[in-house]
């Protein structure tokens, strides 16, 4: 799904059905645990969550990026951090929770809602071990679109952030027409 999709959403809506799914089997996993313990608490991860997940729609639609997958990345991409409430090496560890996810929802509802390819799977693994190194740019445009929304999301949040996160919600900004 591309930037110009959104203009047609009049006549027809966004086709979100594989994200919404996603949303809601994550969403279920989280209201089943417990909030103790926890590096970053469970309502931080469920909000990041959800609105992570629509800032990077709104980036991947000014960039001409397909707005369904960046809205996963965004989604899934602090999973291990998630299930473990762990915040050391989320990143890393998160990679291989973040495929076994993909794929078996493609197992489980490829088939009814659509499957992700092997290449989108790709490009979502790659966001995720790779979306905590903000200071480093890479070639592939979901990666960077993962690290903008993040930063941006924390400071919409009113969340401090690092000052090598300043660059990273400023570039967002300034595709939205911000800045
Ligand atoms: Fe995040």
């Amino acid at each position: 799904m591309k930037k110009e999709q959104l203009s047609t959403i009049n006549e027809s809506t966004l086709s979100m059905s594989r994200l919404n799914k996603i949303l809601n089997i994550l969403l279920d996993e989280i209201t089943q645990m417990e909030d103790f313990e926890r590096d970053q608490p469970l309502s931080w991860s469920m909000k990041h969550m959800f609105s992570c997940s629509q800032i990077s729609k709104l980036i991947a639609a000014s960039r001409g990026l397909d707005i369904e997958i960046a809205g996963i990345t965004g989604a899934i991409h602090d999973l291990f951090l998630i299930r473990t409430g762990i915040f050391e090496d989320h990143a890393p560890k998160g990679g291989p929770l973040v495929k076994d996810f993909l794929n078996k929802f493609n197992q489980t509802f490829g088939k009814e809602l659509g499957y992700l390819s092997e290449k989108e799977i790709e490009i979502i693994y790659q966001a995720t071990i790779l979306h905590t190194d903000k200071t480093n740019y890479t070639k592939d445009e979901i990666v960077e679109l993962t690290k903008d929304a993040d930063a941006l999301d924390r400071v919409l949040h009113g969340i401090d952030i690092p000052k090598h996160y300043i660059p990273r919600y400023k570039a967002a900004l300034k595709d939205l027409k911000l800045l």
